[in-house]
């Protein structure tokens, strides 16, 4: 038994309420920033993302019988399914998430138990920080959890189990990076992970430093078909690249100096997603050799690099994103900055020297509405701890 934090505490008083009697459990997935590394996890490459402190709750009460109860508290909405049938649900797009993730683990074979459970998150909606992985995980533990079968499960596999969902059931043709942070985060640590082998290696976040990120709050409504568009760029150019590098199976396997030598096999397009992509792998390797150093101006460098390769060659910035990443970096305390997740809106990224954030929260207040006729939001956060439970 654990002393709940003031947001649980609040949540367990939440479901008392609503579903007369006291809760359990509560299972914990957080949201991600990724630092460097966007647009490689499909790509069999690197990426360094960490997990934030803002996360989706579910407090629950494990059931005798197999029927899942669901209370949102943000869409103030229920719903109820029985784990016997599990269906898409094309007028309530939340439930689909906690369904995928309870299909797929059945599918595993794990025997699962029904619960009540209310859920509460605050990473922002569709804001690019992985509010779908944080609920897809916090489910994934919170089934697990309920079942007595948390072991049935290793960190990995449950990333996997919960990209599958969004894959497979939800339909969200997403990589590996959003749900393995989620999960295997952990405080004051970034995380490299190798997204073919899904090795990965914790790297400490140096105290020197401070992240602030910046939702743009721009529509993201072209990041669905452009994010699959993509995708389909970089297949067609290892394809392309495989008639005369025969051993290689994704963008991962190529070096620049490969790339170049054979660019006229390409169409310009391809050619130009391509070469973000072998770029930005050794851009994830570089920034860990420097972060590893201390050398914190070189990784501002990097992530500045990293921003330009996706608006120029990758083209998935937008205006707002643009406008951001200029509000941020107008502050002399801001090592560097870039737009985070898959683009086309959401959320920018900046590292900062610590006791700058203020100064770069104002200068983004002041400077982005006047770009991009937006009011953002701002948040400033450590890296957090990954996904967890606390038994009550
Ligand atoms: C989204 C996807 C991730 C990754 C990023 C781009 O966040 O869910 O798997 O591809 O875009 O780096």
């Amino acid at each position: 038994m654990t002393t709940p934090d003031p947001r649980t505490q609040s949540l367990i008083t939440e479901f008392s309420n609503r579903f007369n009697a006291a809760p359990t459990l509560v299972a914990i997935g957080p949201g991600r920033v990724n630092l460097i590394g966007e647009h490689t996890d499909y790509n069999d490459g690197f990426v360094l993302p960490v997990a934030i402190k803002r996360d989706v709750r579910i407090v629950l009460r494990p059931r005798t019988d197999r029927r899942v109860h669901l209370y949102s508290l943000e869409y103030d909405d229920r719903y109820e399914f029985s784990l016997d049938a599990i269906r898409f649900n094309p007028d309530k797009l939340w439930v689909n998430y906690v369904q995928g993730v309870a299909w797929v683990l059945q599918e595993l074979g794990i025997e699962l138990r029904g619960f009540d459970g209310l859920i509460s998150g605050n990473v922002p909606r569709a804001g690019g920080l992985s509010s779908s992985a944080a609920l897809e995980v916090a489910t994934a533990y919170a089934l697990l959890a309920a079942a007595e079968r948390r072991d049935a499960l290793d960190g990995v596999q449950i990333a996997r189990a919960a990209q599958r969902a969004e894959n497979k059931f939800v339909g969200v043709n997403c990589g590996i990076m959003d749900q393995f942070i989620s999960v295997l985060g952990q405080e004051n640590h970034a995380l490299l992970i190798d997204c073919r082998s899904l090795e990965y290696r914790l790297i400490p976040f140096p105290p020197q430093a401070a992240l602030v990120i910046g939702n743009t709050k721009a529509s993201r409504s072209l990041a669905g078909s452009a994010y699959n568009e993509r995708r389909r760029q970089c297949e067609e150019g290892v394809a392309a690249l495989q008639a005369v590098l025969p051993g290689i199976r994704a963008l991962r396997d190529v070096t620049t100096a490969q790339l170049e030598q054979h660019r006229t096999l390409l169409s310009p397009t391809v050619y130009q997603r391509c070469r973000h992509v072998v770029a930005e792998n050794e851009r994830v390797l570089r920034t860990v050799a420097a972060l590893e150093a201390g050398d914190l101006i070189t990784v501002g460098k990097l992530m500045n690099a990293s921003h330009a390769s996706l608006r120029d060659d990758y083209e998935v910035s937008s205006a707002a994103l643009d406008a951001m990443v200029d509000a941020m970096r107008s502050v002399a305390g801001c090592y560097g900055a870039r737009l985070t997740g898959a683009g086309f809106g959401g959320c920018a990224v900046a590292l900062v020297q610590p006791g700058q954030e203020q100064a770069v929260a104002d200068a983004i207040y002041e400077q982005y509405p006047k770009a991009a006729n937006i009011w953002p939001e701002v948040y400033v956060s450590k890296p957090g701890p990954g996904a967890r439970l606390l038994y009550l």
